[in-house]
């Protein structure tokens, strides 16, 4: 008797079942292990609360009218709900920020403001959606960036030694042209150093008796006005951030502890795909669910983009900026997963409004980079007085970042989507509220804030 090809074929079933199949079926997720208050640095209390005033206070830009919280403020997830921020020279919080007429911005911000949750995770090395300022054990002071030669001594971390930028940015807290003795300075190439804008700022701090009280009772190196420096404000604005946005109590934590019905069978489900067949945590991966590396995944591109002033074109090529490395093209940082349903629009860019939107992005991201509308935007009132249009690249840009993808699409179902979906619901520490302290009442300066 012939035996049928589908006898063999059974057989063959069988055996991979047994041997091959069974260890998938298993399903050993190689979830990661849950965090503790040891993984973050240690801050103090005091620092924190001097922090908090200044992260709030407008007194640091240049024309005492835009502060940290307006771009990262705790009732928008701490960034500010926009794909592009509106800086200097905006007046209104979140949607409803608008260009002054009096004194508009010359553009919109480039990149999405990205939420501030968890920085203060020892695991976070690298800032910015290109990772441009970093530890670098090479560098004197152990952090590189792109102001080199005139970084200064003494910032504790990479999250310290952010603060320079917005403060040095003329559209994001500095000021234009002749507004400000902060803006000069800038304008005239003075950061770093005695007429340097930062110097500036911190001698603001210095002729403010509270702020001058505070420091003493915070830092032992401070005895008088003088003492402080711009080290100083940046560590304890750190500080603030690395405490006030640590979130790591969401129901996914709870389950990480052992507390196996604190996600439901539907995030289960989306659980096993994210760290299973979706890949998600290929580049996910973590506690925080991010890597820390760079991936290009085809992320929609419009707006001013990240160039230097003199060029024309309005595109942003990532982490290629940073290491001038062409196979760093259209590479941007993987975001951390935390609290993610408070921090819409997504990526480098806000290109998507939704989480479903951004999920159906990565499953086929090409498809996803040219069907893309500018329609899809949440923006502030579109050219509110002057600002210009957000445009989005070119089609010849288009193409490029398309060709530099490196994220496969993958199949899923709509439920599996909805699953995925619960699942990143589930990231979210919904007991922190708008943080530990929040907002503060008032702050030293006097000056009115969001
Ligand atoms: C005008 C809006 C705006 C203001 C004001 C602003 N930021 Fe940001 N912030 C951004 C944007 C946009 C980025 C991302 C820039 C990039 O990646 O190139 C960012 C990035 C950051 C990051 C890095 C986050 C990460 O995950 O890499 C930190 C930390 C931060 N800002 C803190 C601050 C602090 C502190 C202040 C006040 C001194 C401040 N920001 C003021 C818009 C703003
Ligand atoms: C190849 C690495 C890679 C894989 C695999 C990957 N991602 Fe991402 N993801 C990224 C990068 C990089 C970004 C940011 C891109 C940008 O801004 O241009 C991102 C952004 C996101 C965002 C938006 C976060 C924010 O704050 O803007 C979400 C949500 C997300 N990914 C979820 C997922 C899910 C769900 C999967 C699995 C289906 C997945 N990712 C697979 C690298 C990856």
């Amino acid at each position: 008797m012939m035996i049928k090809p589908k006898f063999y074929i059974s057989i063959l079933l069988m055996v991979g079942n047994c041997f091959l199949l069974q260890p998938l079926l298993a399903e050993q997720l190689l979830l990661p292990k849950p965090l503790s208050s040891s993984d973050f640095i240690i801050t103090k209390k005091e620092s924190v609360k001097l922090g908090q005033l200044l992260f709030f206070d407008p007194i640091l830009s240049g024309n005492k009218n835009i502060s940290c919280a307006t771009c990262h403020h705790p009732d928008l997830g701490t960034a500010d709900g926009v794909s592009l921020s509106i800086g200097e020279g905006g007046i209104g919080l979140g949607d409803k920020r608008v260009s002054d007429v009096n004194n508009p911005p010359d553009q919109i911000i480039g990149r999405n403001a990205p939420a501030l949750f968890n920085l203060g995770a020892k695991q976070f090395t690298s800032l910015f959606h290109d990772g441009r300022l970093e530890v670098d054990e090479s560098q004197a002071n152990g952090i590189r960036t792109p102001l080199g030669q005139s970084m200064m001594m003494g910032f504790n971390s990479v999250l310290s030694a952010q603060a320079m930028f917005p403060i040095a940015s003329p559209d994001e807290m500095a000021g234009h042209y002749n507004e400000n003795e902060i803006s000069i300075a800038i304008r005239k190439g003075q950061v770093a150093g005695k007429e340097g804008a930062w110097n500036i700022v911190t001698q603001r701090i210095q002729n403010n008796p509270e702020y001058v009280n505070l420091f003493k009772q915070s830092l032992a190196t401070i005895k008088q006005a003088d003492d402080i420096k711009f080290t100083d404000i940046a560590n304890v604005i750190a500080d603030f951030i690395a405490m006030e946005w640590q979130a790591i109590d969401s129901p996914f934590d709870a389950y990480l502890k052992g507390n196996k019905t604190a996600l439901n069978t539907k995030a289960q489900a989306g659980m096993k795909l994210f760290y299973g067949r979706a890949g998600c945590s290929s580049c996910h991966s973590g506690a925080l669910q991010t890597d820390h590396q760079f991936h290009a995944i085809a992320m929609p591109q419009f707006g001013p983009g990240k160039t230097a002033r003199f060029e024309t074109s309005n595109h942003d090529t990532g982490r290629l900026r940073v290491t001038g490395n062409v196979k760093d093209a259209y590479k941007f940082r993987t975001p951390s997963l935390r609290n993610i349903t408070l921090t819409a629009p997504y990526g480098h860019s806000g290109a998507f409004k939704t989480l479903k939107e951004v999920i159906r992005h990565h499953i086929d991201p090409i498809k996803s980079l040219k069907a893309f509308q500018m329609s899809n935007l949440v923006f502030p009132a579109p050219n509110a007085n002057n600002t210009r249009d957000p445009q989005l690249v070119s089609q010849k840009e288009i193409e490029k970042i398309a060709g530099a993808n490196a994220l496969n699409p993958v199949e899923l179902t709509e439920k599996e989507i909805d699953h995925l979906e619960v699942f990143l619901q589930a990231l979210t520490d919904k007991k922190l509220g708008g943080g530990h302290l929040g907002k503060p009442k008032s702050v030293p300066s006097g000056l009115t804030f969001d």
